[in-house]
């Protein structure tokens, strides 16, 4: 694709873990960088569209020409995600979204209990942000991602047509070198040849190469 075959498209971005409170001092969370979801913002950007970036606590400068939203837990990623909707052509679920949260959140910080050796915490399930997003009115063409250590085409075929994703970018995390943290990924695309469950499903594969590189690719895939 050219410079500009994005312009007038507002792309909506999610990127980065999320963060789940256990009470004021510590939380449940995962290793996501957010790298590849700020490499999609910026490639999106040189392509001429509007960004909106939903990243969760990440050490990353921000991309210019793109407007970021810091959210910290999946329900306020959820509520920016609703927020940018309406205008939204183009989703991007790139976050490692927590799949839960604490059923109650520790109004003070949680004490060890001597002579106590283990400790329960209650947990409940997080919404789809990105299912929430297929399943809206106006849905916008969606993308996802799957990062698999095992299986890649098949759990990621699940999701493509459990969320109702237009395209999945699947990693092999378990890959030394590439995925979480790394500056480098490789990938394989999945989509459906047609619009039903039923229909074949088609892959594309991109070898190992820089994040942007990678993030660039996936769009030009995605563009006519
Ligand atoms: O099911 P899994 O978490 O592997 O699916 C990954 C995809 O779903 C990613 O695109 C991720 O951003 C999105 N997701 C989401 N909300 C969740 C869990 C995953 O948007 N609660």
């Amino acid at each position: 694709a050219d410079t500009g075959a994005l312009a007038g498209r507002h792309v909506v971005i999610t990127a980065g873990p999320t963060r789940e409170a256990i009470d004021p001092v510590r939380y449940l969370s995962n290793h996501s960088s957010g790298k590849m979801g700020f490499a999609l913002a910026e490639a999106a950007r040189t392509l001429g569209a509007r960004v909106t970036l939903i990243a969760g606590p990440v050490s990353l400068p921000t991309p210019e020409g793109i407007t970021r939203v810091d959210v910290i837990s999946a329900m306020d990623m959820l509520a920016a995600v609703n927020a940018a909707l309406s205008t939204c052509d183009i989703f991007i679920g790139c976050a490692a979204v927590a799949d839960y949260r604490l059923l109650d959140v520790a109004e003070h910080k949680l004490k060890k209990v001597p002579g106590t050796t283990s400790l329960t915490l209650n947990l409940t399930e997080n919404p789809d942000i990105i299912a929430t997003v297929t399943a809206s009115e106006h849905a916008p063409f969606t993308i996802g991602f799957a990062a698999e250590t095992r299986e890649l085409a098949r759990h990621a075929h699940d999701k493509l047509v459990r969320k109702r994703l237009d395209l999945i970018v699947a990693n092999d995390v378990a890959a030394p070198g590439l995925g979480f943290g790394a500056d480098d990924n490789a990938a394989v695309l999945y989509h459906l040849a047609a619009s039903g469950p039923d229909d074949p499903v088609m892959s594309h594969t991109l070898s190992p190469r820089p994040k942007q590189d990678l993030a660039r690719a996936i769009l030009d895939y995605m563009l006519p």
